[in-house]
């Protein structure tokens, strides 16, 4: 399956299929004439798939970086062996860096890709059903700094984007818990169908056989909001459904315990269940998020007093001016942006 992110000469495409990370070779040739690649990739996905890649990039002089697993490696202070690698290697402007790996991997290599000699060329090969169906697509490119995560970054779009969801077989059940998280949320903002087809399987195997479409359709529906706003100044922020308190919920616990998929789950139905009470969405819509997050084996809450949140929510820096943006469904499928101020969240229960 073919899409196309139409962001003019930014433009590239995405395909969605079994098995194409065996293939890769006959797409990354119609984006990339050059001769050198970096393949940068983390100590678990690279023993797993690196030689099912290089294997078919035989034509070029392919290097590889693999740096160790999980969100510390996109720390600030990673980059300069990555930059130390290029160098090495002997990159210059007209050659490539290819992602294979997670979130963590795409946001890195796609950032070193953006800042090496002003830019050479991305394509990203996502792993994770995270990376897969939202940071691979968008642009959005980070590194973390010790005062927060994500703190430096840029746009830059990938020439290419090659989904195999074959490979997810080898990914543990809670990443792709996490991962389900982001799913259930492109249902709930702007796809009833894709929401009540979740709904209708009972566990994550017996959503395997149409994983395929299910990833198509989410990566289309950030495609759609990507292409509406590039700069993520409007209608991206519907992508944030959930987030306010998804944020607030891992910074209390110092990201070690609720992962982001988790915590966006809760705070999908944490949200919606207040909102539900406000008038504000309609009656059921946080018992159906409770429902499919059940399924995909998410929780729905965490046991923290709302007092303790909205006070983090308040101390956000992005909150300091006392306003505050919260995404709201209309119903499932629909959702809007709602002008309010931490006031929204007041309440004595927990969450
Ligand atoms: N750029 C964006 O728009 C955007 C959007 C959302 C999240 N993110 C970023 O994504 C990161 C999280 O991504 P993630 O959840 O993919 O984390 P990750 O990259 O750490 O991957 C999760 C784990 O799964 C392993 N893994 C990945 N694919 C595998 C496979 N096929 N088989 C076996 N193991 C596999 C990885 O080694 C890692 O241990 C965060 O840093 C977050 O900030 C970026």
């Amino acid at each position: 399956m073919k899409l196309t992110v139409n962001l003019g000469k930014d433009s590239y495409n995405i395909y969605i299929e079994r098995g194409i990370l065996s293939t890769a070779g006959d797409f990354i040739r119609k984006v990339f004439n050059g001769q050198k690649i970096m393949i940068i990739s983390d100590d678990n996905v690279f023993p797993l798939y690196g030689n099912t890649l290089l294997d078919c990039l035989g034509e070029y002089d392919c290097h590889t970086l693999v740096l160790p697993h999980g969100e510390p490696t996109k720390n600030f202070q990673t980059l300069p062996s990555v930059y130390s690698a290029l160098l090495d290697a002997r990159l210059t402007r007209s050659d490539l860096v290819i992602a294979l790996g997670g979130g963590v991997i795409g946001d890195l290599a796609g950032f070193a890709a953006a800042s090496y000699l002003r830019g050479v060329k991305l394509v990203q090969v996502p792993t994770s059903l995270l990376a897969q169906v939202d940071s691979s697509v968008g642009g959005k490119v980070a590194m973390d700094l010790p005062e927060g995560k994500n703190l430096v970054g840029a746009f830059y779009h990938p020439k290419l984007v090659l989904i195999d969801p074959d490979v997810l077989d080898t990914l543990p059940q809670h990443f792709i818990a996490d991962g389900m998280g982001e799913v259930i949320k492109y249902g709930c903002i702007k796809d009833a169908e894709l929401f009540d087809s979740l709904c209708s399987h009972d566990s994550f195997e017996s959503l395997k056989p149409d994983l395929t479409d299910v990833i198509a359709r989410c990566v289309d529906i950030k495609r759609a909001v990507v292409e509406a706003d590039q700069y993520d100044k409007g209608e991206r922020m519907l992508l944030n459904f959930g987030h306010t308190l998804a944020h607030t919920i891992e910074q209390h616990y110092n990201y070690e315990r609720e992962s982001h998929g988790v915590a966006v789950g809760i705070g999908m139905y944490q949200i919606t269940k207040i909102a539900e009470k406000k008038g504000l969405s309609a009656p059921g819509c946080a018992e159906k998020i409770r429902k499919a997050l059940d399924i995909y084996g998410l929780p729905c809450q965490c046991g923290l007093p709302l007092s303790t949140l909205t006070e983090a929510v308040t101390l956000d820096k992005k909150n300091l001016d006392g306003h505050l943006n919260v995404v709201l469904l209309k119903e499932i499928g629909k959702s809007y942006t709602y002008p309010t101020d931490v006031s929204f969240f007041n309440g004595d229960n927990n969450i």
